[in-house]
């Protein structure tokens, strides 16, 4: 089953003053529950304008966006919250970690916003996440003091919180070396295989494109190629 289903998006900003950009054009795709799948575009072409759309960050002007079955136009403002905080894990561009708090305090704040944990199952859960990307050393050190690489992988474990069905990763390994950029990519695949959570990641790097096995394009805000390898 689709787990993403877009038809014919457009998106504007500023939309009718003088300033209004044509950001996206009939954008039409499809994504299945359990693909891992990778964006692909120069700087301006409206990568991180699609991101922000499917994970309910941003709205759309004409078009259909289907979300498992549902159409997210018919959302609410509440639907629209709980999605972002339950189905949706957003590894943004610049990380959005809260730098003076702890590893521990970043993971465990979608929790804490969830409202249905109680507080032992969060403990344990974000030990258990903090564990898996390889940072239990780490639990109670402040963000500011990891490395760029240690900080990507807090940025996946707070994203992966709640369990999402989607992750959405703008551009994760745009500030690595290639090592800690395989080693990142790697953990994607493994949250993947184990969790069975659909991946969507963004990214200017032909290694992790082609590691996702299907590569989309992007050119001007239209998909211009989209292949499975
Ligand atoms: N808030 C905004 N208002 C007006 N135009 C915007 C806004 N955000 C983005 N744009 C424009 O939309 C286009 C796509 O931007 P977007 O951020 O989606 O590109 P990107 O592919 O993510 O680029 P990068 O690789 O640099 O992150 C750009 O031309 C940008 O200037
Ligand atoms: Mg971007």
């Amino acid at each position: 089953m689709s787990l993403i289903e877009v038809k014919d998006l457009e998106k504007y900003y500023n939309r009718g003053k003088g300033s209004e950009f044509h950001a996206l054009h009939g954008i039409s795709f499809e994504i299945e529950a359990g693909e891992t799948a990778a964006l692909m575009g120069v700087s301006g072409s409206g990568k991180t304008t699609l991101l922000n759309i499917l994970g309910f960050m941003d709205s759309f002007d004409e078009g259909t966006y289907r979300f498992d079955g549902e159409d997210v136009s018919a959302f609410g403002e509440r639907a629209l919250a709980a999605h972002r905080n339950r189905s949706i894990g957003f590894v943004m561009q610049s990380f959005g970690l809260i730098l003076s708090q702890t590893v521990y305090e970043n993971v465990s704040l979608p929790l804490l916003l969830n409202g249905d944990i109680g507080f032992g199952e969060i403990k344990q859960r974000c030990a258990d996440l903090i564990g898996e990307v390889g940072l239990k050393e780490k639990l109670h050190s402040r963000t500011d003091e990891l490395s760029g690489g240690q900080q990507q992988r807090v940025a996946i474990a707070r994203a992966m919180a709640n369990g999402p069905k989607l992750l959405i990763a703008d551009e994760p390994t745009g500030a690595l070396d290639s090592t800690t950029a395989g080693e990142i990519v790697d953990l994607f695949l493994k949250l993947n295989r184990e969790r069975g959570t659909t991946v969507l990641i963004a990214t200017h790097d032909e290694r992790v494109a082609e590691a996702c096995g299907r590569v989309m394009r992007i050119e001007d805000g239209r998909i211009v190629s989209d292949r499975r390898l």
